[in-house]
């Protein structure tokens, strides 16, 4: 029995930082300052953050049958995840995304290699199941279980396993793809400004445009460095930020959405009030940004309880 399942993406960030990202053809060198492998993939930065809080975590994932897919599996296994249900696609490849930092921004290109081809055949329901809360990461890239993801919530919440998504950006651009069934069925929905937008401002918006999709759900707009904002009913409740960044030094802001989630998850498992479950996955967020990609740091729980009481 598992406190969370975490289905969904696992792939490889390389941070790639330079000073001249123009390629020259005609076989022409040119010197990068650094690159950095990180663990990426909304679902297993979610998971590692789960873990170092304490909770017992399993990723349901898929890899290819490189080196990057072993070496991802021994970064989970190292931080306590779970991986037995980390299925390995025989002749394909893991998937990249090259990072290329600029300040505070970036620009990304993504190989997605086996993400998409995550299905229901790859892993036992019984045991995915077999936990306090199931929540998925970045649904839209993981096409293989759009025509199945209606059927595992609905047999998660029938076992009374609490419900949890995050959709991240469509690639596509259109914001549904089997989503709008979906999301009656989950408890939180995660998501930052513009995908909010996106996913909400269909029509049937009402005050700031966030109608939640069923009557006790809660939608939490994760807003970058202005913190986060958890809507109930329609209406904003809460706004949280954490002043944890000032004065540090921000590495990157890649994946602190995803922990984020499991420091909201974490404070509703833990019977933390709606206020104080925003404050943890703040916590968790801005912690994130102050070191590489989306797992370089990462809060634990020795360090969480340094800074707000979490019941035993
Ligand atoms: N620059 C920052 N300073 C302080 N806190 C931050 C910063 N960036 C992110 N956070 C914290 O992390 C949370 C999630 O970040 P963000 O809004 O970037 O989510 P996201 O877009 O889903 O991220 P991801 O890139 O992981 O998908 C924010 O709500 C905030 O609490
Ligand atoms: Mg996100």
């Amino acid at each position: 029995m598992f406190d969370l399942t975490v289905i969904g993406d696992c792939n490889v960030d390389v941070l790639v930082r330079g000073r001249d990202y123009a390629l020259s053809f005609g076989q022409v060198e040119k010197y990068l300052d650094e690159t950095l492998t990180c663990v990426g993939g909304s679902a297993a930065i979610s998971a590692m953050q789960a873990a170092k809080l304490g909770l017992k975590t399993q990723l349901v994932s898929v890899v290819g049958d490189d080196l990057y897919g072993s070496w991802l599996v021994g970064q989970l296994t190292g931080a306590g995840v779970d991986c037995t249900q980390i299925a390995t696609r025989q002749g394909h490849s893991t998937g990249v995304t090259l990072c290329f930092l600029k300040g505070a921004d970036r620009a990304m290109l993504t190989a997605p290699g086996v993400v998409s081809s995550l299905a229901t055949r790859d892993f036992d329901l019984e045991r995915t199941l077999s936990c306090r809360h199931i929540h998925l990461g970045s649904y839209f890239l993981n096409e293989g279980l759009h025509p199945e993801a209606v059927n595992i919530f609905e047999t998660a919440r029938r076992l009374g396993v609490g419900r949890s998504i995050d959709p991240n950006w469509d690639p596509n651009n259109e914001w549904d793809s089997n989503l709008l069934r979906v999301l009656p069925m989950v408890d939180y929905i995660f998501a930052n400004s513009a995908e909010v937008h996106h996913i909400f401002n269909r029509g049937h918006s009402k005050e700031l445009g966030v109608e939640p999709f069923s009557s006790n759900q809660l939608v939490v707009e994760k807003r970058g460095d202005q913190g986060a904002t958890l809507f109930r009913r329609g209406k904003s409740q809460l706004t949280s930020n954490w002043p944890l960044t000032v004065g540090e030094e921000i590495q990157d802001s890649i994946g602190a959405g995803d922990c984020f989630n499991s420091g909201f998850i974490f404070g509703k498992l833990m019977n933390l009030s709606d206020e104080q479950s925003l404050e943890v996955g703040c916590i968790c967020g801005a912690r994130s940004t102050l070191g590489h990609g989306g797992t370089g740091a990462q809060i634990t729980l020795e360090q969480l309880e340094r800074l707000v009481e979490v019941p035993r």
